[in-house]
């Protein structure tokens, strides 16, 4: 069965010539940068699920652990809700949420939201099977797209798990609660899931898997650039770098080029070189202390009515709730 997702983002510009854009602009700043939402393709996006599945990324186990627990715990808390998800992917961790929303029969509305469209057909199609109250309404799209449809469907809780704040900077990220906040009535929900600042060896190991998947997913980004803009990189003369900057609480994830080569993007018909030895910034992921981030996100209208974590206190849970302007 099909479910039918909401296309948001593809009549606004073509996809391509939007990427080649984004790829000339980053990689001919100083330092060098890619967008990190063109990981996200098909491929990239079944890579990120393989990610999550690899024993070093711990972050999967202990957030999916939180929400498998502390599900009835945030459902009594919200009340009934519509589940709006930020980069939902295929739903997997999401689904103890849905099981604790509607562990009574109960029917409820969940919009996924992702970019990539193929990710939100197989969640779609997977709770249609096994979750037959949940109504699901996806969105194919950046959650910024997203924001300005929220209004009207309160009480919501906007959930955004896997720690994907933290591939915000600290710009974008302010930037994103104000967005968030404006979008939100007086009362609605918002769950984030945050890795939490912890010994650097750990963090890093979660960044370079032995079975070389985020390798795979990182370099991923060069192979979707040779096939959507023709640029013709040697896949075999770049490699994956991913360092913590403890200075800043941050995973740093680069493509370092080994050999100097000539990138080209096709459709705008320009061709740049990239020398031995440059990286390419492709992600960051910031750590976190959730009492810094408790308060932070006080200045942003959003009171914390609840905090989890796994046993170990790897990962966190905030659960707040939008005191509105
Ligand atoms: N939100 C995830 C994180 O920051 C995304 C991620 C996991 C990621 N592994 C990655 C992004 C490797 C780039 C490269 O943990």
């Amino acid at each position: 069965m099909k479910t039918q997702l909401a296309v948001l983002e593809r009549s606004q510009s073509d996809p391509v010539l939007e990427f080649a854009q984004d790829a000339v602009a980053g990689l001919t700043d100083s330092p060098r940068w890619l967008p990190c939402r063109y990981l996200y393709d098909e491929r990239g996006s079944q890579l990120f699920e393989q990610i999550c599945d690899q024993p070093e990324y711990y972050q999967t186990q202990a957030e999916a652990a939180i929400l498998e627990r502390r599900g009835g715990d945030i459902r009594a808390t919200t009340g009934p809700v519509t589940l709006i998800e930020l980069g939902s992917g295929t739903s997997v961790k999401t689904d103890f949420l849905l099981a604790a929303y509607t562990v009574n029969g109960e029917s409820i509305r969940y919009v996924p939201i992702d970019v990539s469209e193929s990710a939100l057909q197989v969640a779609a199609e997977r709770i249609a099977r096994l979750r037959p109250t949940v109504r699901v309404a996806g969105i194919v799209g950046t959650y910024e797209s997203a924001f300005p449809l929220f209004r009207g469907h309160s009480p919501v809780m906007v959930v955004f798990l896997g720690s994907t704040i933290g591939n915000l900077n600290v710009t974008e990220s302010a930037q994103f609660f104000t967005d968030l906040s404006d979008s939100l009535e007086p009362g609605d929900f918002f769950l984030l899931g945050v890795d939490l600042v912890k010994d650097a060896d750990v963090i890093e190991a979660a960044y370079n898997d032995r079975a070389g998947v985020t390798a795979q997913f990182t370099t991923n980004i060069f192979a979707r650039m040779n096939r959507e803009l023709g640029s013709a990189v040697d896949l075999d003369q770049i490699r994956h770098v991913a360092v913590y900057n403890s200075d800043w609480q941050r995973m740093e994830v680069f493509i370092e080029f080994l050999a100097d080569q000539e990138v080209k993007i096709g459709p705008l018909e320009k061709s740049l070189t990239v020398a031995a030895g440059e990286r390419v910034m492709i992600e960051i992921s910031r750590k976190f202390v959730i009492e810094d981030l408790q308060e932070h996100v006080e200045h942003f209208g959003f009171t914390v009515r609840n905090t989890y974590f796994d046993d170990d206190r790897r990962f966190g849970l905030l659960l707040m709730q939008s005191a509105g302007a």
